[in-house]
């Protein structure tokens, strides 16, 4: 079974984990999930939704889900043995991108993504941010370098979204593109015939 890491920070953009837990939630995968302060802090007050009770929702689904605690270095998730297949940040804080530029791993989150980076698994980070200050963009491009996926919180208007939902699942259909799973949560592009 696959296993994958999803991480929470305080950044804006909280919906997007919501809706990416959701479509992990429906496959058959073992779920690791680790969250900031900051990142449920930031959840609550974007969504009204209380961590530990929206993951006990959706472990009703499919997935076998964990919720981690942040400060538990104990956990399989801190270890390169432990062999996860893929880990996301999702939305991705400045703070912690610049933690993980810098091989700062204090918590499990930022730990666990540093596992990811240092055994060549892939690591998909999904900062937000704006504007970039230049400190921001050499981070990004120095844990680009080192193999992690840049997939900024930048939804494509190309598909005409007529909600934020819409919005919302196109980042969350490309998330789940870079971690390799099925989804149908955009309009995929087919081109335009010359008429
Ligand atoms: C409501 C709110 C929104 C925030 N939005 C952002 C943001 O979009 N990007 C960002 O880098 N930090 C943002 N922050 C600041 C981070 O939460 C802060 O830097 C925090 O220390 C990040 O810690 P973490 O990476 O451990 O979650 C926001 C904070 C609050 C309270």
């Amino acid at each position: 079974m696959r296993k994958i890491i999803v991480g929470l920070t305080g950044a804006s953009g909280s919906l997007y984990f919501v809706h990416l837990i959701k479509q992990l939630s429906l496959q058959e995968i073992k779920l690791h999930v680790i969250a900031s302060k900051l990142g449920e802090e930031v959840l609550t007050y974007e969504t009204g939704l209380i961590l530990q009770e929206f993951i006990k929702d959706m472990s009703k689904n499919k997935a076998e889900i964990t919720l981690e605690k942040n400060d538990n270095l104990f956990s399989a998730c801190a270890s390169g043995s432990s062999r996860f297949d893929a880990m996301v940040i999702i939305p991705c804080s400045m703070s912690t991108i610049g933690k993980l530029a810098h091989g700062i791993t204090e918590s499990l989150l930022t730990r666990a993504a540093d596992v990811m980076l240092k055994e060549r698994r892939r690591l998909v980070l999904v900062p937000r941010e704006t504007p970039f200050s230049t400190i921001h963009l050499q981070n990004l491009t120095n844990l680009s370098k080192h193999g992690a996926i840049i997939l900024p919180a930048m939804p494509g208007f190309y598909t005409k979204p007529q909600s934020m939902e819409e919005l919302i699942d196109f980042m969350v259909g490309k998330t789940l593109d870079c971690l390799e799973i099925e989804n149908k949560c955009y309009e995929r592009w087919e081109g335009i015939n010359e008429k």
